[in-house]
């Protein structure tokens, strides 16, 4: 296991804190997660209860590693049960990253949960020579998590932070997506990386496909294995497992299901818009333009046999 992914581990909890309603950030320390790629996620189980997949949402300084859960079923309800001083058992990292090395004026867009994938990247492109714009979004500020890490960058000056609310509490009401939009019609960024619910994503890329600026995004699918063996991932042949949870432009194109169906625990196609894939409780562009359930990947036909494919 001299990559961290053959066998489980138990970490302690050592730092156990709130970050928003129903999500919690727990840091231990793991030689092998501390070293993960920003993007890259760990299998973390719950004895007796259930292995689930988790980005990785700190990296560093030293052997520190965190995850921030969002609670929203038995697995991630235990794990928002955890307090500093118990354990868990973790494998990983997993899967791949964020390819960032050729991006100059990166935009962020983080959807709910979707900071915690993000997150890491913020902070790895600000502490090279970059300063990333950052979208965070949720339905009010109560719900946007890992907004004190991104505030501190903000404070640092290597962060261009703008938050959009639903409810408008805080920044620019409405969607990320939308937010996203203004920004890249402004024409200063050359690059978006994106993390949060799927009928999100599939909006931003088309987006990007129609003002021609690239897009990496970490997709969600229900995961057992984490290592490419059982399917449970499988999106339009790819296993997001392995062969994401990062898909570049071109993987996100030829995803026909991307935005409208996935696999339940079972192995049933059952509609994407179901749960907020990334969390955020619902399909935050469903009935929007430019996004929702049924939009599906703009790149595709949506015609199939109807939304469960
Ligand atoms: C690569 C990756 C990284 C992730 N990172 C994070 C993270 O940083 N923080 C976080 O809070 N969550 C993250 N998730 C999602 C998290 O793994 C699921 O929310 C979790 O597995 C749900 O387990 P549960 O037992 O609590 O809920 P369950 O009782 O299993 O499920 C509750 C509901 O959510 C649905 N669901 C479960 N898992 C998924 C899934 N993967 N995609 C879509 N719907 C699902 C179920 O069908 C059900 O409707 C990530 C998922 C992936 C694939
Ligand atoms: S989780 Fe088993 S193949 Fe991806």
């Amino acid at each position: 296991m001299r990559d961290g992914r053959g066998e489980r581990r138990a970490v302690r909890a050592e730092e156990v804190e709130w970050e928003a309603r129903g999500v919690k950030s727990i840091a231990f320390r793991d030689r092998f997660l501390s070293r993960a790629l920003p993007g890259q996620f760990a299998m973390i189980w719950i004895p007796g209860v259930d292995e689930i997949p988790m980005s990785v949402s700190r990296i560093g300084p030293g052997e520190w590693a965190s995850i921030t859960v969002k609670g929203v079923g038995e697995a991630t309800g235990a794990l928002l049960g955890i307090e500093a001083g118990d354990r868990i058992w973790v494998r990983g990292p997993y899967g791949t990253h964020y390819e960032f090395e050729g991006s100059r004026r990166p935009l962020l867009v983080a959807g709910g949960i979707g900071a915690a994938s993000l997150m890491p990247l913020a902070e790895a492109m600000a502490a090279g020579d970059r300063i990333p714009t950052m979208v965070m979004g949720g339905r009010s500020i109560g719900e946007i998590p890992l907004i004190r890490r991104a505030g501190a960058l903000e404070a640092s000056g290597r962060l261009r932070l703008v938050l959009a609310t639903e409810d408008g509490s805080a920044g620019v009401r409405g969607l990320a997506s939308e937010a996203a939009e203004r920004l890249l019609g402004e024409g200063d960024h050359d690059s978006i990386f994106a993390c949060g619910p799927e009928p999100m994503i599939a909006a931003l890329l088309g987006i990007a496909g129609r003002i021609g600026v690239p897009l990496q995004a970490s997709l969600e699918r229900m995961m057992k294995c984490g290592v490419g063996i059982c399917g449970s991932c499988s999106i339009d042949g790819l296993r997001v497992c392995r062969d994401g949870p990062v898909f570049g432009m071109g993987a996100l194109m030829g995803m026909a299901d991307l935005g409208r169906v996935r696999m339940d625990e079972s192995g049933a196609k059952v509609p994407v818009s179901a749960r907020g894939a990334a969390g955020e409780g619902g399909s935050p562009n469903a009935g929007r333009p430019g996004g929702g359930r049924g939009q599906g990947n703009p790149f595709k036909p949506q015609a199939r046999n109807g939304p469960m494919g």
